[in-house]
């Protein structure tokens, strides 16, 4: 038995038990956000922000990782400290890639997680993140493989809330498949970016999603990142077919940028460190600014 297999093999009992209550399994986004709206969740202080993608490799665990990236560094320097608490959580548990995009090492937790069923608390928290130079918590997805239902929903409740509980942004990069445990972080989630690029294959998956993702109402908002294409000056009839599909604004564009987004991959930095001048940079930067005007604007209110 090769250790892979091995490893796989040690969540099964779990896997098999979770598997014994087939009602409980499905999908069930709406009973989530019903909970999380009546009040059930803790004291919310962190918002959760969700990446999701309409395609392999499109660049939601870029945007992820420099997303949470610029959110914790924008105005730190300014003020002589990380400016605010931001935590970035890998949940691509199978194929997760935030590690390498951060240089950091893959995190067993979410694997020890899904084979000892426990439910996360601060302990959690503080054995399992690990600390960028930047002032970033992150929790890598694990190298190991667990099988993708071997979650519980309970489980990333406990997760997200002991999380929002501590940061003040939580940024999520999501799995491909639509697992019945993600539907607490969904709960959570006020924002989602929903990352793709306007072929015409991409843009049936990701109206697919939306749909999937709003079907019970969630009180989550989706919003459309194109990526590999910079904002066009005059929207042109392409654009506004793919807004049409999508029922949605075009609203963030992230230009095509290779070198800037090799460079930061291959030594396993943010782009803002590695190249904070470049297009893809400040796009990401914009989409982050924009978060904190709305956050701060929102503050002003209450
Ligand atoms: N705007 C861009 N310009 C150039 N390269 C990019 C851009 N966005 C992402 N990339 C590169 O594309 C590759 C795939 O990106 P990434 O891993 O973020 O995609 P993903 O959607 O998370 O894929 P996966 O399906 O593996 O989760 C990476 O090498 C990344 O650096
Ligand atoms: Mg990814």
């Amino acid at each position: 038995m090769t250790s892979v297999n091995k490893q796989m093999f040690l969540v099964a009992d779990t896997a098999e038990a979770v598997q014994a209550a087939p009602a409980q399994r499905r999908l069930n986004f709406a009973a989530e956000s019903e909970r999380v709206a009546k009040g059930g969740s803790a004291a919310h202080v962190g918002q959760v922000i969700a990446v999701a993608r309409s395609r392999g490799g499109i660049g939601a665990t870029m945007l992820a990782v420099n997303l949470a990236h610029q959110l914790a560094s924008i105005g730190a320097k300014r003020k002589g400290g990380p400016a605010r608490r931001v935590a970035l959580v890998d949940l691509d548990l199978q194929f997760g890639m935030v590690s390498g995009f951060l240089d950091l090492e893959p995190s067993p937790a979410l694997y020890d997680m899904a084979r000892d069923g426990s439910v996360p608390d601060e302990t959690f928290l503080e054995q399992s993140l690990q600390s960028t130079p930047d002032g970033l918590d992150v929790l890598c997805a694990p190298s190991a493989f667990a099988p993708l239902d071997a979650l519980r929903p309970e489980q990333l409740r406990g997760l997200i809330e002991a999380m929002q509980a501590r940061y003040d942004y939580v940024v999520v990069d999501l799995p491909h498949a639509l697992v019945d445990w993600v539907s607490p972080v969904l709960g959570h989630a006020g924002l989602m970016y929903l990352v793709t690029d306007l072929s015409v294959p991409s843009l049936q998956q990701a109206r697919r999603l939306i749909d999937a993702y709003s079907e019970d109402n969630l009180a989550m908002e989706i919003e459309v990142v194109v990526n590999h294409e910079a904002r066009p000056l005059l929207p042109r009839r392409q654009h506004q077919e793919a807004a049409r599909a999508l029922d949605r604004e075009l609203r963030h564009w992230l230009p095509e940028d290779p070198r800037a987004a090799k460079e930061a991959a291959d030594r396993g930095l943010p782009l803002g460190r590695v190249a904070r001048r470049s297009a893809l940079s400040k796009a990401v930067g914009k989409l982050a600014q924009e978060r904190l005007k709305k956050a701060a604007a929102a503050a002003q209110q209450n």
